[in-house]
């Protein structure tokens, strides 16, 4: 009966191998952080984004506002993280999309339904073209 505890550390450390090669393999498949961190930045994209069709629709200018200043802080991150990977046509594409947010945004505090509508179409696009362009494929 006493060598059990023995054995147990025994095993316990076999366990603890084993467990360390595999995160170490999984962690050479390539999953990048960053590029985690980015794509969870594009999902709250797509939460202001959705915000900003419901404020919109309810013709509140000050939520539009809020929501459009979020999605220029989204493309703040997404600018930088493309800046890091040198991908100037993407970099790019990135600061129109935060130049249209401002319009969006200004609009939006200046009650301008409409303009703030005309706005968001052409971020709409520019989420769009660079979808297209699959950057995260490269
Ligand atoms: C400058 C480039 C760029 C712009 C602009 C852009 N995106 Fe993206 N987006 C990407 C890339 C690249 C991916 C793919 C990420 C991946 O799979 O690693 C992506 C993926 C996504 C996804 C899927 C995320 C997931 O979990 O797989 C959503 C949703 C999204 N974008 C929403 C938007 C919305 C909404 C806009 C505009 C308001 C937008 N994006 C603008 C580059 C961009």
């Amino acid at each position: 009966m006493q060598k059990l505890p023995i054995i147990m550390v025994a095993t316990g450390a076999a366990v603890c191998v084993l467990v360390g090669s595999v995160t170490a393999q999984s962690g050479g498949r390539g999953k990048d952080p960053r590029a985690e961190a980015q794509k969870a930045v594009m999902d709250d994209m797509a939460d202001a984004q959705e915000d900003l069709r419901d404020a919109l629709a309810t013709k509140d200018g000050e939520a539009v506002s809020v929501a459009a200043l979020k999605i220029e802080g989204f493309m703040a991150k997404t600018e930088s993280y493309w800046a890091a990977k040198r991908a100037a046509d993407i970099v790019k594409l990135a600061q129109t999309s935060r130049a249209l947010s401002k319009d969006v945004a200004a609009a939006g505090a200046a009650n301008k339904i409409l303009v703030a509508q005309a706005a968001l179409e052409k971020l709409s696009a520019n989420c769009n073209a660079c979808h297209d362009l699959h950057p995260e494929k490269r």
